[in-house]
């Protein structure tokens, strides 16, 4: 049994009660559950109660001395970040690829000469399980330190069975070893290897009959996902491999509409995908279906930020009724950072959400798009004790002074990790 932990008297505790059994949608992403001078015990790494502090004063009177005291006086405390959509589990780096990007050289023509994903694919398959282990377990640490408690991981650096059965084995090893959640995603579709290139085809088939059926059976990813994109899969190939999944019982998701248009919106909405990710040139229709079946979109802002493009339409989809969710997509080619607070802000300034919005998308309906919404994403009785508390005072600011690690402590599972 673990000590009682009090987190005392917080300027603005942010609950988002309430959003536990289906992500939330319009003007409920505005609903933050605000308690003033709140406070919130945690017992065993569950939540145990929330209130004023004024409240939960009262009721452990005669158990204050035997908890873990953390004054949150002043400071903003929200649920622990949840980012849904990463690519954590990578080796090395591509500086030299942003640099080429600065002078002209687009982000497909780098990949379809050979690099991009391919340049990290082989930087992975050389890497060791330890190498490719301590790199990531270092990524994670940088997470913790801006306050994000869960992590969904991508695998899709190998393609092939062994270097993609590496990257889930480092992701399993990660979730036993540290103390940030890390969620598991195949993502063999993440590009066609070489050596498929005249026949892409024959690669879908060894996805479907092979590597699907394979990750499946050891149990090492609960969704299954694709990079539906023009010179990558095609939307029909995507539906052939987000079936397979489902068949093997993998949830789907999807990169979808990313750099051109391509119904990949429609393609999630129509084969039941938990959520679409990037959908920056999504059409209305396919906003439109997604809101129908409550597709969460994950919008990922940084990586338009950092290719240069113009961002999704966040405002648009909100209003439309799509639940929408935030992620950095952590990784070495089109986001290379751990900062979710950052995109936080970037979805306020380039894509029209309000600041309330944007806290609801990275956390609740992060949880959401990660099927986790009803163990973390919210500080309400029962939930985990995932807890982050920031050095301001209230949420606007949090987007607002930007570029700025405001995290102050974090908590995760009842237990104090960065102080
Ligand atoms: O989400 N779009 C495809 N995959 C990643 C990028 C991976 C890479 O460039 O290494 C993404 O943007
Ligand atoms: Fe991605």
């Amino acid at each position: 049994m673990t000590k009682a932990i009090f987190i005392r008297n917080a300027s603005q505790l942010v609950t988002l009660h309430g959003g536990s059994d289906a992500p939330r949608v319009k003007a409920e992403m505005s609903e933050l559950g605000i308690i003033e001078n709140g406070s919130v015990w945690i017992e065993d790494g569950v939540i145990q109660a929330v209130g004023t502090d004024e409240e939960l004063a009262a009721k452990y009177a005669n158990r204050l001395a035997e908890a873990e005291l953390v004054d949150a006086s002043g400071k903003l405390v929200t649920p622990g970040l949840v980012d849904p959509h990463t690519h954590l589990v990578h080796a090395g780096s591509r500086e030299n690829e942003f640099n080429m990007r600065l002078q002209g050289k687009t982000y497909m023509e780098i990949m379809n000469a050979g690099g991009g994903i391919h340049a990290t694919t082989r930087a992975t398959k050389a890497a060791s399980h330890e190498q490719l282990y301590k790199e990531s377990y270092n990524r994670l640490n940088q997470f913790l330190r801006h306050g994000v408690t869960t992590v969904e991981a991508k695998s899709g650096y190998g393609m092939d069975w062994e270097t993609e059965l590496k990257q889930l084995e480092v992701a399993k090893e990660l979730q036993e070893k540290h103390v940030v959640d890390v969620v598991s995603t195949f993502m063999g579709a993440h590009a066609v290897p070489k050596e498929y290139k005249e026949n892409p085809d024959e690669f879908v088939r060894v996805l479907v009959e092979d590597l699907i059926p394979k990750v499946a059976e050891l149990g090492l990813a609960e969704f299954n996902d694709v990079f539906c994109e023009h010179g990558v899969f095609t939307p029909e190939q995507s539906r052939v491999i987000l079936e397979a999944g489902k068949r093997h019982g993998l949830i789907a998701k999807i990169h979808a509409d990313e750099i051109e248009p391509y119904e990949g919106a429609e393609l999630a909405a129509e084969v039941g995908a938990i959520s679409a990710d990037h959908l920056l040139k999504a059409s209305e229709k396919g906003m439109k279906a997604m809101a129908e079946k409550g597709v969460v979109g994950v919008l990922l802002p940084g990586t338009a930020y950092f290719l240069m493009a113009e961002s999704a339409n966040g405002r648009k989809m909100i209003d439309l009724g799509v639940p929408v969710a935030l992620s950095t997509d952590c990784n070495p080619g089109s986001s290379p950072t751990v900062s979710l607070p950052f995109i936080m802000s970037l979805g306020c300034l380039k894509m029209g959400m309000t600041p309330a919005e944007v806290i609801t998308a990275a956390t609740i309906n992060a949880a959401h798009a990660i099927n986790r919404g009803r163990e973390i994403g919210s500080l309400e009785i029962g939930k985990k004790g995932d807890v982050t508390i920031f050095n301001i005072e209230n949420y606007m600011k949090l987007q607002y002074s930007y570029g700025v690690n405001h995290t102050d402590t974090v908590v995760k599972n009842g237990r104090v990790v960065v102080k």
